[in-house]
């Protein structure tokens, strides 16, 4: 081959490889990793991305320089001379992507083992997914429940999830790792918060009418803040008027995730506002969060709203729930 010929082709290759790498860097793909799980996510996609982008540049050169420079002449209609391969190239092409594709793979398997792997001591955090809300609970902290999910600063955390009733998935961007909550069985997750913050915990499976409400607060705050938190959570509810327990389990239990309700600080869509149920009594109240499709609001479809309340609450907490509904303002 002619050494012009060899130039031209480099010069393609670089400047393919120069465009799809702007198009890599300069485009934000992935979020601002938060975990150190997302730190090897990341590590891997560049890893992959890299390669990749060589394999374009050699690609793009070869093909760019043989139809400008083996194009067929106008009038010229001969047959193209016999080529019956070249051995040497064939194993270049056949041992450089086996190379490269098991690089990938060993990347990949290394990192998933690692991300899978809590240490020997991990916070342990209970998940419960439900049409259409998310609770927490912190064995370790006494059973501690909660609505918002707070881990703690380079500690690492490990989530098991479980699902009432139909399948969920769990996902904070930042922290990278996803996982489904599957009826049934319990599943797990990772999590090794690197930076303090609030983050959102996405429902990731389509599940039902209100799947695009189903968020929940993650925020991952300093060993202290957390000690305070869990201290903080435990003191007995009540006192302090606005409900004390009632409020709380509107937040834990994930009524906010679909009912509108004023004095909670809620607006969602997905079932009838809350705000002027009181006016139907304790009763209707508490049939409706017990057997929900037993009088179902006009304007709304029966089948929307979880039945599994009655089990998953005590007829304590259902009292106090009702008691919070049916209080004024
Ligand atoms: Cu739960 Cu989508």
């Amino acid at each position: 081959m002619r050494r012009g010929s060899i130039v031209r082709m480099l010069a393609i290759g670089i400047a393919s490889a120069i465009v799809v790498a702007l198009v890599a860097v300069l485009i934000p793909w992935l979020p601002d990793s938060a975990s150190e799980e997302m730190d090897r996510i990341t590590f891997t996609y560049w890893f992959a991305t890299v390669i990749c982008i060589g394999i374009f540049a050699v690609v793009a050169a070869v093909i760019v320089y043989s139809v400008r420079t083996f194009r067929v002449q106008p009038d010229d209609d001969s047959d193209g001379p016999p080529i019956h391969g070249h051995t040497g190239i064939e194993i270049l092409w056949t041992v450089i992507p086996f190379v490269l594709v098991t690089a990938i793979a060993i990347v990949s398997a290394v990192v998933l083992a690692e991300n899978g792997d809590a240490g020997s001591n991990p916070l342990r955090v209970n998940v419960f997914a439900q049409q259409f809300a998310w609770r927490f609970e912190y064995p370790q902290q006494n059973g501690l429940r909660s609505g918002e999910l707070v881990l703690q600063l380079d500690r690492s955390t490990k989530l098991e999830l479980q699902a009432a009733d139909v399948i969920h998935s769990f996902w904070i961007p930042q922290m990278g790792q996803k996982q489904d909550a599957v009826p049934g069985i319990t599943t797990e997750l990772v999590i090794t918060p690197t930076r303090t913050g609030t983050f959102t915990v996405i429902c990731t499976e389509l599940c039902g009418l209100g799947h695009a409400t189903m968020r929940a607060r993650a925020r991952v705050v300093t060993k202290g803040e957390f000690q305070r938190w869990v201290r903080q959570q435990q003191r007995p509810a009540g006192g302090g008027g606005g409900g004390g327990e009632g409020a709380q389990l509107f937040a834990s239990a994930g009524c906010g995730g679909c009912h509108a309700l004023q004095k909670a600080g809620t607006d969602a869509q997905v079932g009838p506002s809350l705000d002027d149920i009181g006016s139907k009594g304790a009763d209707f109240v508490r049939e409706s969060i017990v057997d929900p499709n037993a009088d179902v609001t006009q304007g709304y479809q029966p089948g929307v709203m979880p039945t599994t309340f009655g089990e998953s609450l005590s007829n304590q907490e259902i009292d106090a729930l009702v008691q919070y509904l049916t209080q004024g303002g």
